[in-house]
């Protein structure tokens, strides 16, 4: 409906975002501001995160309003991330949102934050109809769902320690890359420089006919090959490597973005077979999360898509990472 305004608020992770959609799907604008505590921490540090929301918050929204070209009497509704989430953080979201909503008198919906990044899809792609086929890829979360409705999931897989995201996250750290942009983007661009078959690290829970997901070992294995050729990639970072040091970094993440994304076509040809069997008419496999705007894991994942006969939908990098209008 053109007539609905919604704001959108989300302060789940390290991300401050905000966004106005209208009721057709129409997203008017997005706002965001990104910290940079992962590099200097190794990690979100919750209490530093929640105050660097607290100090971004108003900005963002304000932005995001000023860019749709809407005030706050305008809106319909507010819309902010309930969870799951980092508490302290999620609390500074959901603060603004009633405090707007209580100035203007404006109902609030509370968002799950998995489920935000698989129906995102709907916002771009117009035809995709449940029941669908979910992978939700990020920081946090490992999910694999079949949604049968608007709030009907059942999930089919998750991980049993850490998420693929993580795993980048870790695995780029230790590799001595600028992760200031995000540890997954540095290390997908180091991979295009590496030989992705020059190590040979272990495919997780190949023995286990299922559809969960590990990433611990994999994590790992990366870090005691990196001990094993003495590379002390943590002290060094890479913009002063030898060109020989530099390579075996670019073949150790090429190598572990070959098996941490055949972890994910395992499970996820698994999970296709499992959801057609329970829902037939299945037409689509979704793809979120920010692990998702990954374009080797995109590629690989249309290729398992298209083998079954299904059609990949992939929102987006700025809708498939943390963001408001979610
Ligand atoms: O969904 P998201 O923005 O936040 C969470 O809900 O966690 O996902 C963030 C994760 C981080 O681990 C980040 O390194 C990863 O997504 N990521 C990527 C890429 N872009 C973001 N991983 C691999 N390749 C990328 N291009
Ligand atoms: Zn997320």
């Amino acid at each position: 409906r053109r007539d609905l305004l919604m704001l959108g608020i989300e302060t789940s992770c390290d991300d401050t975002a905000a966004a106005v959609v209208r009721g057709d799907g129409e997203i008017l604008s997005q706002a965001i501001s990104s910290q940079v505590l992962l590099v200097k921490w190794g990690g979100v540090a919750p209490k530093m995160a929640e105050e660097a929301h607290a100090l971004a918050i108003d900005q963002v929204v304000q932005k995001a309003l000023d860019d749709a070209n809407v005030s706050e009497s305008d809106l319909s509704a507010v819309a902010v991330t309930i969870g799951p989430g980092l508490s302290l953080c999620l609390r500074v979201g959901v603060h603004k949102a009633r405090k707007i909503a209580k100035v203007f008198g404006l109902p609030i919906v509370g968002v799950h934050h998995m489920e935000a990044h698989a129906l995102v899809s709907r916002l771009v792609n117009k035809d995709l109809n449940y029941p669908f086929l979910a992978l939700l890829i990020s920081g946090g979360h490992n999910l694999l769902v079949l949604a049968q409705n608007l709030g009907e999931y059942v999930q089919l897989g998750t991980t049993i320690d850490d998420a693929i995201g993580e795993a980048y996250d870790k695995a780029a750290r230790w590799l001595g890359l600028d992760i200031r942009k995000g540890g997954g983007p540095a290390l997908e661009e180091l991979a295009l420089e590496g030989d992705p078959n020059s190590i040979n690290f272990t495919v997780p829970l190949r023995q286990h006919k299922d559809c969960n997901f590990s990433y611990a070992g994999l994590k790992t294995q990366v870090r005691l090959t990196i001990e094993s050729r003495n590379l002390c990639t943590d002290d060094i970072p890479i913009s002063s490597a030898t060109e020989e040091d530099r390579q075996l970094r670019a073949n150790i993440a090429a190598s572990f973005q070959r098996i941490a994304v055949l972890h994910l076509e395992d499970r996820c040809q698994r999970a296709v077979e499992w959801a057609l069997k329970m829902k037939p008419s299945i037409k689509n496999f979704v793809v979120s999360g920010g692990v998702a705007s990954n374009q080797y894991v995109r590629t690989r994942l249309n290729h398992i898509a298209e083998k079954n006969g299904l059609q990949l939908v992939s929102p987006p990098p700025s809708l498939c990472t943390d963001n408001g209008v979610s």
